[in-house]
């Protein structure tokens, strides 16, 4: 018609007027870029066929598929696997995937998985659905009991999982003295340590073999990015999961992975403010008539105390507080209100928000089951945010003036 259209050019015209081609990184001259290159290439060419063979079969590093690798993956594999002291570290795209890497990599059919009773919602519905159709059976116990701890090991589980900090009772697991078990009985010990982060655990230095971490929460910070991370103590072992998760194509984004890095530059620092807001807003909750139950593991009272002290970074209780108030979901809603908080089924933002697990992470069970866990309607589970102090109180304080009828 009356304009010139792209595709009546010729294809090398177009290409070589629209679209660079293959490039070296960009000059920067003799100073540094503050902020690491972002590289979202999804593949990597040379004109030696040799090169690329080299490249493939591990001869010379580099990269060749971002499926198998790629820069900002590597960058931010580095930094989990600093953190957590592992030998290696392997990023995916999401928590769940990271999850899904450990049990189909490492577990086998017709051996047993030994898993905490209390875990996030979906790693249950992962074990118990998912992965008993691959003939894994499941086997729950409470880690807190010394009974049901003997009696799984006693079944020579292959695996065993637990979180650092359960979610949503807030309970604390004694990862050194189940780390020394595991290993009388030669059982890889997976810790979840998304509730905690390694600024306020780092499992692998009491004796866990992988750390998995859900990288959409508090280290990344901003609820932007899914991503999942699985610390290794041995380089073996990591590599063999790195191998698995190209395999699986539970492959990371660029873009998560370099906003992720860039969160973490300041997760130290969120992470001690949000752990000082939970202890002062636990210390409010269990103050209030109207809550029944305050879960924090640093507070004054809680069994967690302990090994807050012993197993955790600087005595931290981590960022999360959950209670149940007396007067069931009305009365938590009209907290809501009036505090002017928002409800949110994930954690680790810099604001602080609320789930209920009834209705979220927890949905997919009975009323009984959930009762059996101290899950009420009446249950908020707060993920608290860097906000000043003052300012969160008078939030709470308002809801709970509400919420009292007051
Ligand atoms: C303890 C825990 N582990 C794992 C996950 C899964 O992480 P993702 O949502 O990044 O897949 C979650 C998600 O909420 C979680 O709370």
């Amino acid at each position: 018609m009356g304009h010139s259209s792209a595709s009546s050019r010729e294809p090398s015209e177009f290409r070589a007027s629209q679209v660079p081609g293959p490039s070296a990184p960009v000059d920067c001259g003799p100073l540094l870029p503050l902020s690491p290159p972002l590289c979202p290439a999804s593949v990597y060419g040379s004109h030696s066929i040799d090169q690329v063979e080299a490249v493939l079969a591990g001869e010379v590093p580099g990269m060749v598929y971002s499926r198998l690798q790629h820069p900002n993956a590597v960058q931010l594999a580095r930094a989990c696997a600093t953190l957590h002291r592992a030998a290696e570290a392997v990023v995916t795209s999401s928590g769940m995937a990271a999850l899904a890497l450990v049990a189909l990599a490492l577990g086998s059919p017709g051996q047993a998985l030994a898993a905490a009773r209390f875990l996030y919602g979906h790693t249950s519905v992962l074990l118990e659905e998912q992965l008993a159709r691959w003939g894994v059976p499941v086997l729950r116990f409470d880690p807190a009991r010394e009974e049901e701890l003997e009696a799984v090991l006693q079944q020579r589980p292959g695996m065993l999982w637990v979180e650092t900090i359960s979610n949503p009772q807030l309970q604390v697991v004694d990862l050194a003295h189940l780390a020394r078990q595991c290993r009388q009985g030669d059982v890889l010990l997976v810790v979840d340590n998304t509730f905690a982060s390694p600024h306020v655990c780092r499992p692998l230095e009491l004796g866990a073999d992988l750390v998995v971490e859900s990288l959409t929460k508090v280290l990344s910070g901003h609820s932007d990015v899914m991503l999942g991370v699985v610390c290794a103590r041995d380089a073996q072992l990591g590599r063999q999961l790195l191998q698995a998760c190209a395999l699986w194509g539970w492959t990371p984004s660029p873009w998560d992975c370099w906003l992720t890095l860039r969160g973490m530059a300041t997760a130290e620092l969120r992470i001690r403010q949000a752990c000082h807001n939970a202890l002062l807003l636990a210390r409010r909750l269990a103050q209030a008539e109207c809550v029944r139950r305050v879960h924090y593991p640093a507070l004054e009272g809680d069994p967690a105390r302990r090994l807050v002290q012993t197993q955790f970074q600087d005595g931290r209780g981590g960022h999360m507080v959950t209670c149940t108030f007396a007067g069931g979901r009305e009365q938590a809603q009209r907290f809501l209100d009036a505090a002017g908080l928002l409800v949110v089924p994930s954690l680790g933002d810099v604001h602080t928000t609320v789930s209920h697990p009834a209705t979220s992470s927890h949905r997919q069970f009975s009323p009984q089951q959930r009762r059996s866990w101290g899950i009420e309607e009446g249950t908020l589970r707060f993920s608290v945010g860097v906000e000043p102090s003052e300012e969160l109180l008078v939030r709470v304080h308002r809801g709970l003036q509400a919420a009292s009828g007051r």
